[in-house]
C-alpha cells in the first residue's frame, strides 16, 4: 500500500509540473484567490430603456434614429431584459461557480440628465438589488462605471467626450456611485475600452455620435485625424479626477480598488523586415500605451506624438501630475484576438481602417493563409499563445501592476443552426486555449488577478445588434429562455472541478450530456 501511494503521489508531481496543456486546464493553475467570472455591459443586457425614469443614453438614440446602421436594425431596448430577470441571471452566475462578476452601471439609469438633474433613486435601488444578490451569492461585483454609454443629454450639451465639460459630468457620476456602492463594490474601473470606443466613434464614425472624415468613411461631421484624441484626452481627464476623488474621499473606508480597461489586440510582423517589426510594436503603441502611458509616466508615447503632431493634445504640468499621482490599481485588459501589422511608412497601403493613424494595415492574412482560425468576426482570429504575449508586454512595461483578463470570448454567427450555436466546441477550445496561455503568463511571473469571460449570455453586439453571439448562455430573443451552450457546461467544470477537462474530452462531450 505504502509502495502505491508513494507511485501515485509521484505520478501526481510529474503530472504538477507538466504545462498545463498536456495534463488538462484546472483552476489550481491560478493563484488563490484569483477572480474568475464573466462580464456583461448596461446597454448590452438590461433593455427596460424608458423604466422607472431612465433617461434616454446616446446608444437608445443612435439605434432609434440611424437603425440602417445596425446589422439587424435592432436595438437595446429590451435586450436580455436582465432589468427585470437579474435574479435568474445571479443564480445562473452561481451555478457557474465564478466567484466575480463584471457589469457596468448605465449612467442615465442613475443620472438622467446629467450631473444637472438630480440622481434617480430607482436606478440606484437596481444597482443596489443586483448587487446585494451578487453578494448573498459569494459573488464579487466588478463594475465599470462607463461601458460606451453617455445620457443623451451630455451628447447634446457637449458633444459628449468631445467637450471639456463632460470630464466634470463624469467626476460627479462616479462620485454618486462610490457613495451609493462603493461599501460593498471592491473593484472599480472607470472606462470600458477607451481606446476603442473612440475610434470606432470618432475615426470610423460607426458608433454614435457617427463622426469621421475621408478616407476613413464619409459622415456628416468629424474628423477623423483630431477627434478621436480630443475625446481621449477627456477621457484620461475625467479618469484621472475620478481616481484622485475615490483615493481622497473613499478608498481608505471603503477598501476598494480602481483600475481602467483597455482594448488589447496583439500584432505580429507582416513579414520580418525591419519596417514591418517596427509597425507591430507602433500598432502596440497607439493602442494601449495611448491611454496607459499617460496614467503611468504622465504623457503619450513618443511615435503618437511624432506621428499626430498638433493633433494630438497636450497635458499642462498640472494634468500630467495629477496623472502619475493618480496611478490606477490595477489594469484591466480586453484580448480578443491577433492580426499581422504592415508598416504604412515607407510602403503604400490602406489607410482607412482601425489602425490607420498609426500609419500602420492590419490583416488576418500572410500570402492567403490565416493567423489563426476564423471567427464569427472578420477580423478576429484565434491565436491563444498571444495572450501570454500581450499579459507578459504590459507586466513588463507597467510593472508591479495587477493585470485583470477583463473580457475574453468567442463569436458565433447569429444564422449557425442551433445544435451548432448551442455545442459551441469552438468556444471551448478557445477558451481552454487562451486560460492555458494565461497560466503560462502567470508561472512565468505576471501580476495577474482574474480572468472574465465575455461573456455569460448572448447579447445585443452594438453594430451587430444581435447577429453575433458570445455567450456562454444561448437566449432565446422571444421568450427570454436562457439555454446553457457546451461551454457554460466546461466553464462550469473547469471553475468547480467536477470532471476533468481535458481538450479531446471535451471536444467529444455533447451539451446536454
Ligand atoms: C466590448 C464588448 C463587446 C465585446 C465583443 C468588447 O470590445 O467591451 O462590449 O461586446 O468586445 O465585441
Amino acid at each position: 500500500m505504502a509502495v502505491a501511494a508513494a507511485c501515485f503521489a509521484a505520478v501526481v508531481a510529474a503530472l504538477a509540473v507538466l504545462a498545463p496543456a498536456a495534463r488538462g486546464l484546472d483552476r489550481h493553475d491560478f493563484p488563490p484567490g484569483f477572480l474568475f467570472g464573466a462580464a456583461t455591459s448596461a446597454y448590452q443586457i438590461e433593455g427596460a430603456y424608458l423604466d422607472d425614469n431612465k433617461g434616454l443614453n446616446n446608444w437608445d438614440v443612435f439605434t432609434h434614429t440611424q437603425a440602417g446602421r445596425i446589422s439587424d436594425g435592432r436595438n437595446g431596448d429590451v435586450a436580455d431584459d436582465h432589468y427585470h430577470r437579474y435574479k435568474e441571471d445571479v443564480e445562473i452566475l452561481h451555478n457557474l461557480g465564478v466567484n466575480s462578476y463584471r457589469f457596468s452601471i448605465s449612467w442615465a439609469r442613475i443620472l438622467p440628465r446629467g450631473r444637472l438633474g438630480g440622481v434617480n433613486p430607482a436606478g440606484i435601488a437596481f444597482y443596489n438589488r443586483l448587487i446585494d444578490a451578487l453578494l448573498q451569492k459569494g459573488i464579487q461585483p466588478f463594475v465599470t462605471l462607463n461601458h460606451f454609454d453617455i445620457p443623451h443629454e451630455l451628447e447634446t450639451r457637449y458633444g459628449g467626450w468631445l467637450g471639456a465639460g463632460i470630464r466634470e459630468e463624469f467626476v460627479y457620476y462616479s462620485d454618486v456611485c462610490f457613495k451609493a456602492f462603493g461599501d460593498r463594490v471592491r473593484f472599480w474601473t472607470t472606462f470600458n475600452e477607451p481606446n476603442l470606443f473612440t475610434r470606432y466613434q470618432f475615426i470610423l464614425g460607426v458608433y454614435p455620435p457617427n463622426h469621421c472624415s475621408p478616407p476613413f468613411g464619409s459622415c456628416n461631421s468629424g474628423d477623423s485625424r483630431r477627434e478621436p484624441y480630443v475625446a481621449s484626452h477627456n477621457i484620461l481627464l475625467s479618469h484621472a479626477a475620478a481616481v484622485q476623488n475615490y483615493r481622497t474621499n473613499y478608498q481608505e473606508k471603503q477598501g476598494g480598488s480602481i483600475g481602467i480597461v483597455i482594448a488589447m489586440k496583439w500584432y505580429e510582423p507582416l513579414t520580418n523586415s525591419t519596417e514591418d517589426v517596427r509597425a507591430a510594436r507602433r500598432a502596440l503603441s497607439f493602442e494601449v500605451e495611448w491611454f496607459l502611458d499617460p496614467i503611468f509616466f504622465g504623457d503619450y508615447p513618443r511615435e503618437m506624438r511624432e506621428i499626430l503632431s498638433s493633433n494630438l493634445p497636450k497635458f499642462t504640468p498640472e494634468e500630467k501630475k495629477l496623472l502619475q499621482t493618480n496611478k490606477v490599481d490595477f489594469i484591466g485588459i480586453n484580448h480578443y484576438t491577433t492580426n499581422y501589422a504592415k508598416d504604412c511608412i515607407y510602403s503604400p497601403c490602406k489607410l482607412d481602417t482601425y489602425e490607420g493613424n498609426a500609419l500602420v494595415y492590419a490583416t488576418g492574412r500572410r500570402n492567403g493563409t490565416q493567423i489563426g482560425k476564423p471567427t464569427a468576426f472578420d477580423t478576429y482570429f484565434v491565436v491563444p499563445e498571444a495572450m501570454e504575449q500581450a499579459v507578459m508586454y504590459v507586466n513588463d512595461r507597467y510593472k508591479d501592476t495587477t493585470i485583470y483578463i477583463t473580457e475574453n470570448g468567442y463569436s458565433q454567427h447569429s444564422d449557425t443552426s442551433m445544435e451548432e450555436l448551442i455545442n459551441d466546441v469552438e468556444r471551448v477550445n478557445y477558451l481552454q486555449g487562451y486560460l492555458t496561455y494565461l497560466s503560462s503568463a502567470v508561472r512565468k511571473g505576471a501580476n495577474v488577478g482574474g480572468y472574465f469571460v465575455w461573456s455569460i449570455v448572448d447579447n445585443f453586439e452594438w453594430s451587430f445588434g444581435y447577429t453575433i453571439k458570445f455567450g456562454l448562455y444561448h437566449v432565446d430573443f422571444d421568450t427570454q429562455e436562457r439555454i446553457p451552450k457546451m461551454s457554460a457546461k466546461w466553464y462550469r467544470d473547469f471553475l468547480t472541478g467536477s470532471s476533468p477537462t481535458d481538450g479531446l474530452q471535451v471536444e467529444s462531450r455533447r451539451a446536454d450530456s
